[in-house]
């Protein structure tokens, strides 16, 4: 089958994101940097990805580590200076990797010089760069806010009024049905093109637009935020303005955080005749998995299917399974045990490097980096956990429950410093690092992967080469095979003549399955066991072997 879908290079390539403050500390200071990246070019190009996405690194308060902008021009200095991100971005550039920026505009900081003078008073020029409830027309009515328990509108005394926050209070929204706001981001994105950045990624975007009548929504509305709260029709006209100003003037793509409530708007965001962005995630499948019970295969299968197919003609989508928001890869998908960690995280990197779309890699998932055990809130230092627990405490809900959860799922997990030896701190930091390193560095870190070649690192490497090598991982058509099976996930990838099996067993023991598809082998692409048990149509897989098979 022959597949329609243009092609593009942010289609084609992997992307790798680097949470900035937890990669490589170069001063001693306790907290990652550009300098430290620096150090660490070779390391990203040996990995061959194409693609860097770094979370923001704009001067800022640090109430959300960064995605609380006091100004979109300056590098905050616990990351280093504009001349070393000048240097990192060459240094990408000479080794063929792409920059992917973190657009934080749906709200500023509360620190940003609009909202200091929008705040002080109802006169101020900046006054309509945000949302405004006038205390004279009484209290604004409810809206939850996804980061502070008491709700999103907070008060101001120096102009009596309430402003709007959909995240933390310090995260007051910027009024995008204002103009001037929009030209004012548009000329921010022009200023990071200019300085070499590819790409955008679209921090919260489908909140950008607000219903600027603040109505009362029905009771529980909040269990489906996105549909009131987001997504209203006039972001699309601002996301067609963007791409005039932004995207198609400087030949950049832009990727949204979200896709909307359903595949309609996943698909108004990004088709490619609309003209507005070039690529979404989604969250349904991070939906799953949130508590220590884990998912259902079948569902996750569904889940990835329902979205591929629905994008198979036209719009296109990345594919990631972990990130900052999250907790790690193998701890939520796979098995963090000993036994297993390797074996396992091999598997779902397999998985999100042979998907259709973009697949989006996050630091330390290439070693197979774990959870961390964090059982007690004082150990927390995330707005969005302690947010979390204060709601808990004032509806006295089931403490002891919650802190299990949270110590499961919280994304604080993924923030741990990366592991890049056996030395004190990892190798992340000379110096005290901002976050307790996983007590399991050593046994997990790129040191000791790189001259293993079983390693979950070198099998990284290798999935990311056979993509690169093969068009049919980006390109070809994905049919899901064996639909009902709970234990494999197997899938055809398949682009003109070129086909491939993808076989992937998410358990901790052997699975045997049968499929016509394993009469036609014409060989092993690639699998993290040695010997492939198979005849005459029937494979027997050991505990999460993944395995890709090239078809006849
Ligand atoms: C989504 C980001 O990924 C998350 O880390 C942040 O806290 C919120 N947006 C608010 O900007």
């Amino acid at each position: 089958m022959k597949s329609e879908i243009s092609r593009a290079w942010w289609k084609e390539g992997v992307l790798y994101q680097i949470y900035p403050q937890s990669f490589k500390d170069s001063d001693g200071d306790g907290f990652g940097d550009f300098q430290g990246v620096i150090q660490e070019l070779d390391y990203l190009e040996s990995l061959g990805i194409s693609m860097v996405w770094m979370n923001p690194f704009f001067e800022s308060p640090m109430v959300d580590n960064g995605y609380d902008v006091s100004d979109y021009r300056a590098i905050n200095p616990r990351y280093g200076t504009m001349e070393d991100f000048d240097a990192m971005i060459a240094g990408m550039k000479k080794r063929g990797i792409k920059f992917v920026l973190d657009v934080v505009v749906n709200h500023s900081s509360d620190q940003h010089k609009w909202f200091q003078s929008a705040r002080s008073s109802r006169d101020s020029e900046y006054r309509d760069y945000y949302h405004w409830w006038p205390a004279e027309k009484g209290k604004p009515p409810h809206r939850h806010s996804l980061f502070d328990p008491e709700g999103g509108w907070d008060y101001v005394e120096e102009s009596d009024s309430y402003y709007l926050h959909t995240f933390a209070e310090a995260q007051p929204d910027l009024n995008w049905e204002n103009p001037k706001l929009r030209q004012e981001v548009y000329d921010i994105m022009k200023f990071w093109a200019k300085k070499g950045v590819d790409g955008f990624r679209m921090d919260a975007f489908q909140f950008a637009s607000k219903d600027t009548t603040y109505p009362v929504f029905p009771e529980g509305h909040e269990k489906d935020f996105i549909k009131w709260y987001g997504m209203r029709p006039q972001l699309h006209d601002y996301l067609k303005e963007m791409y005039k100003e932004v995207m198609e003037p400087y030949n950049v793509f832009a990727v949204a955080e979200g896709a909307g409530s359903t595949l309609q708007d996943a698909h108004d965001l990004v088709d490619e005749a609309r003209k507005e962005l070039q690529t979404a995630y989604h969250f349904e499948y991070v939906d799953m998995s949130r508590t220590p019970e884990g998912y259902k295969l079948t569902d996750f299968k569904n889940v990835f299917t329902k979205w591929d197919e629905a994008f198979a003609e036209e719009g296109w989508l990345a594919v990631f399974l972990s990130n900052h928001d999250n907790a790690r890869l193998v701890d939520r998908f796979g098995n963090p045990s000993p036994e297993f960690r390797r074996v396992s995280t091999q598997m779902l990197n397999t998985f999100l490097l042979s998907m259709r779309g973009t697949p989006y890699t996050y630091y330390g998932d290439e070693l197979g980096m774990t959870n961390i055990d964090m059982p007690t809130i004082e150990e927390y230092v995330d707005i969005h956990a302690i947010g979390k627990y204060k709601t808990v405490l004032a509806k006295n809900e089931d403490m002891d429950e919650f802190m299990k959860v949270l110590n499961y799922s919280s994304r604080e997990n993924a923030r741990t410093p990366m592991q890049w030896d056996d030395t004190e701190n990892a190798g992340f930091t000379t110096g005290t690092p901002w976050k307790k390193v996983n007590p399991n560095y050593k046994e997990i870190n790129v040191a000791s992967q790189d001259k293993n070649p079983n390693s979950v690192l070198n099998h990284f490497r290798n999935m990311v080469k056979l993509r690169n090598e093969h068009e049919v991982f980006v390109y070809g058509a994905y049919q899901l095979l064996d639909r009902e099976n709970e234990e494999t996930y197997a899938f055809l990838r398949t682009l003109d003549d070129k086909k491939v099996l993808v076989l992937l067993n998410f358990t901790n023991h052997d699975s045997a399955l049968e499929l016509p598809e394993l009469k036609q082998i014409n060989k092993t692409l690639i699998s993290n066991y040695e010997d492939l048990n198979n005849a005459n149509g029937k494979i027997t897989l050991k505990p999460y072997q993944a395995v890709i098979l090239s078809i006849n």
